[in-house]
């Protein structure tokens, strides 16, 4: 399936101060350098946060993380649990179309979804709140046919029991998660045939639907509040320009940070400033002591002018510019660069970090100083 950004974007995307206060709790859990690795759980909270991903909340994330915005763009056009466009405004119905669920009546339950949300997958029913999808097997196959409906499963279903789930959500109401035709798990239809010892003592509900039923989430959208934030590892305090302790450590959603209630994190969500200055984490990064070892600079090309930089594999325009800038322009210049140096350089190269020794530009500047092809 072609997955694109929808053709209607807004103009900008902010994480709610709780949000932005628990995505920076999910970035200290990488090593630094290695934030990129935090883009699933916070592109899924942008998800979370406003039921779909817009380009502005891709780009937003990018930044957060310093990752070109195209990688970000990769990995959220690559998985399918990313929404591209717009959803139900309450619900997003997700009817699994693989074999199990398909031999046992899935195209019921897709008929019910066209008959009462809209004709097609990801159109969003006349009053915008209810949109639907056919999914690939959501991995509950002995309890066929299903759906997912916001985060959690409904088993067993019937077109008309599906008819009846969506008539309560429209109503408000959360239907109990879970089997829908009175079996417990996904034991066999006529009952346990083994293990009978222990069906006296189990709980009304089965784990999974005791679980979805006491968290509530369902259906919710995320704003951050409804969860006690915990960072043991890492001291927010201990930023630079941070002032007091963070909501990271501390949630205080009624104890603004300063007067004005507006604490310098909720100032970048809300566009006051560029979210890319990101302010604790970086002046954290640039009082961090340098890594690795400068390498010799030029102030400029030599005599004959500079290389085409762009002759080593995985340099464009862009990182061609960015090496001039840090003072080198000659193909000789990167082949002596020692495993220090590249630290250096690979660290220095915002955006693009790690590049130099991931396509090994060391040995590739060697072979062009030689005239060897790269
Ligand atoms: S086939 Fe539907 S959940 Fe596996």
């Amino acid at each position: 399936m072609l997955r694109r950004l929808h053709k209607e974007q807004p103009e900008s995307f902010a994480f709610t101060p709780d949000n932005l206060a628990w995505a920076r709790t999910q970035i200290t859990k990488f090593p630094k350098g290695r934030q990129a690795s935090a883009i699933i759980p916070l592109l899924w909270r942008a998800q979370e946060q406003e039921g779909w991903l817009s380009r502005p909340a891709i780009e937003h994330i990018a930044e957060m993380l310093d990752m070109a915005y195209m990688r970000a763009l990769e990995v959220a056009t690559f998985y399918f649990m990313f929404q591209l466009q717009p959803v139900g405004s309450v619900a997003h119905i997700q009817i699994c179309g693989t074999t199990s669920c398909m031999i046992c009546g899935a195209e019921d339950l897709v008929a019910v979804c066209k008959e009462k949300i809209a004709q097609k997958p990801f159109e969003t029913s006349p009053d915008g709140k209810l949109s639907w999808e056919e999914v690939e097997c959501l991995g509950a196959c002995a309890n066929a046919p299903m759906a997912q409906i916001g985060k959690d499963y409904y088993e067993d279903l019937t077109a008309e029991r599906l008819g009846e789930i969506l008539d309560e959500i429209l109503a408000g109401k959360v239907p109990t998660p879970g089997p829908q035709n009175g079996r417990y798990a996904s034991e066999p239809a006529m009952g346990l045939t083994s293990l009978k010892d222990y069906e006296a003592d189990r709980h009304p509900e089965n784990a999974s639907v005791e679980l979805a039923t006491t968290i509530g989430d369902t259906i919710k959208r995320i704003d951050g509040s409804e969860v006690e934030l915990e960072a043991p590892w890492h001291d927010f305090s201990q930023e630079v320009g941070e002032a007091e302790p963070s909501r990271g450590v501390e949630k205080a959603p009624d104890h603004p940070i300063d007067e004005t209630g507006v604490d310098k994190r909720e100032a970048v969500a809300g566009g006051k400033a560029h979210p890319k200055s990101y302010e604790p984490a970086q002046a954290a990064e640039e009082a961090e002591e340098d890594i690795g070892e400068k390498p010799e600079q030029l102030s400029g090309p030599r005599g004959g002018g500079a290389d085409d930089l762009k002759k080593i594999k995985g340099v464009g325009p862009k990182l061609e510019k960015m090496l001039n800038s840090l003072g080198f322009y000659h193909f000789d210049q990167i082949a002596g660069w020692t495993e220090a140096e590249v630290a250096w350089v690979d660290h220095h190269l915002e955006g693009f970090k790690g590049r130099v020794s991931r396509d090994d530009w060391v040995s590739q500047a060697k072979a062009l100083t030689s005239d060897d092809e790269t």
